[in-house]
């Protein structure tokens, strides 16, 4: 957990790239959270910040979860990683 504020910080990336593929369906995370997790979670979106010029990244759209960096995120890959994040700080 981030311990400057308590929160889970998530960080989505509003790139081209990343937006056209998927990234889009990150406009409405913060009402798909489950209603105990919402305010727990600081959602805010960032340019490319060049994750998708490196191949071992993987591929877009890119998230980060409390800085880690998540390839081929999707709402329920990001929401279980929050998830994992609240309960014990050990999502990769
Ligand atoms: S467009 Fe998202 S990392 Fe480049």
């Amino acid at each position: 957990m981030n311990k400057m504020n308590g929160q889970v910080e998530v960080s989505i990336c509003y790139g081209t790239l990343c937006f056209v593929m998927g990234g889009s369906e990150f406009e409405i995370i913060q009402d798909q959270l489950p209603q105990n997790i919402r305010h727990l979670v600081h959602v805010k979106g960032m340019n490319c910040p060049g994750y998708c010029n490196k191949q071992e990244n993987g591929k877009p759209p890119f998230v980060t979860i409390n800085g880690k960096l998540m390839g081929e995120a999707n709402l329920q890959k990001v929401i279980s990683a929050i998830t994992e994040e609240l309960t014990n700080g050990t999502y990769k």
